[in-house]
């Protein structure tokens, strides 16, 4: 389906992700081409066909009957996921879809199944933090024994609300077009490294709350997450109102040292030989932006396997409601 041995991608969605996706595709996917430019809101579209100089369409249906492109980036709010990713699986067209895969478990493995009749597509779900490399480069040092065994590892995201994300009537603000709050948007990228490093989560207990009063889910969420290697991390994500202060975004404790995640960029080692720790690796979470669609790229024109099936991103959806539920019960759940 793919001629020449070039990818003609559609961007379906032209807001503030796309602009990111954009860099990405110039700085990383250099066998892509951006043909078609699809949003409801024609400025965007027109914007986005304007910088890329794809054709722009203000309906997807319009997309596909022009066969305007073999790809799709989607990358529209959550609740029209389903909707768009199912109907360009059925038209052939390979899906690289921004997470959270959709705001339901149903509506992901209605979208998964939609995957599987469509074998000769490649269906991904853009969860980016797969290719943040500071966590990639924590994996490595894990896997080289630099902690020893892992006894424990925490998560930290709190910041003030993004201006551009949270602003008045924006999409984030609505549960029902999200699924939930902030654990089910930002959340996800700070539960997939977790699950990198630690495994599968089978249970957890958690607190909501709602510092940021004007979104309608939660946009506090403290929790702690047991996986199915044996330990236990912490997870915290939250909306803060006011100011906050840089702590590291992620901290894994082993046996023999510890590995921090220092902000965005160094990757610090505590073995004892420097109290200050000594800096073992150097990132950007833009970069993994670069390598994600790289990859992309590479699964749909070499056939290249995926660092992450599509149903992989289920684990850390199937947490965030076990997380809900046990806000309620105030017990451990079960993650089913
Ligand atoms: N991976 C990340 O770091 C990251 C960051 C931000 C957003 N996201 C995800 O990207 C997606 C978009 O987020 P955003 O911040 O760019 O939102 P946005 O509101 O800035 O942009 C969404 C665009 O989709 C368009 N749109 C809405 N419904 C449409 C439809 N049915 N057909 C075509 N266009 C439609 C809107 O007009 C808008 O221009 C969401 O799924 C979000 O979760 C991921």
């Amino acid at each position: 389906m793919v001629d020449g041995g070039r990818l003609r991608l559609g961007f379906v969605g032209c807001g503030t992700i796309a602009q990111w996706h954009l860099a990405a595709a110039r700085n990383a996917a250099s066998r892509t081409d951006i043909t078609a430019t699809i949003d409801t809101d024609r400025d965007r579209a027109e914007a986005m066909a304007k910088e890329t100089g794809a054709q722009p369409f203000t309906s997807f249906d319009d997309a596909l009957n022009d066969d305007a492109c073999d790809a799709v980036l989607v990358m529209v709010p959550p609740r029209f996921h389903e909707q768009l990713a199912v109907a360009a699986l059925q038209a052939g067209k390979h899906v690289l879809l921004e997470k959270p895969m959709a705001p339901t478990l149903d509506a992901c493995d209605r979208i998964l199944g939609a995957a599987k009749h469509a074998p000769d597509t490649v269906f991904l779900v853009a969860e980016n933090a797969q290719f943040w490399p500071e966590v990639v480069r924590v994996r490595e040092l894990i896997q080289e024994g630099a902690v020893g065994d892992i006894i424990t590892a925490r998560a930290w995201h709190c910041l003030p609300p993004m201006p551009g994300f949270y602003d008045g009537a924006h999409w984030r603000m609505s549960s029902q077009a999200t699924g939930g709050g902030v654990t089910i948007h930002a959340g996800l990228h700070w539960l997939r490294p977790l699950r990198m490093w630690l495994g599968e989560i089978d249970e957890v207990v958690a607190v909501t709350g709602h510092p940021f009063q004007q979104m309608e889910g939660e946009s506090l969420c403290r929790a702690l997450c047991r996986f199915d290697t044996g330990p236990t991390a912490s997870f915290d994500v939250i909306l803060s109102p006011g100011p906050t202060a840089p702590l590291p975004l992620f901290q894994v404790t082993g046996t023999t040292g510890e590995l921090v995640v220092d902000g965005i960029g160094p990757v610090k080692h505590y073995d004892g030989a420097d109290p200050r720790g000594t800096i073992v690796g150097q990132g950007s979470y833009l970069e993994s932006h670069n390598a994600q669609i790289a990859a992309f790229e590479a699964a749909v024109l070499d056939g290249a396997p995926p660092a992450a099936t599509a149903d992989y991103s289920l684990g850390e959806l199937r947490a965030v409601p076990a997380m809900y539920r046990s806000a309620q019960t105030h017990r451990w759940e079960p993650v089913w």
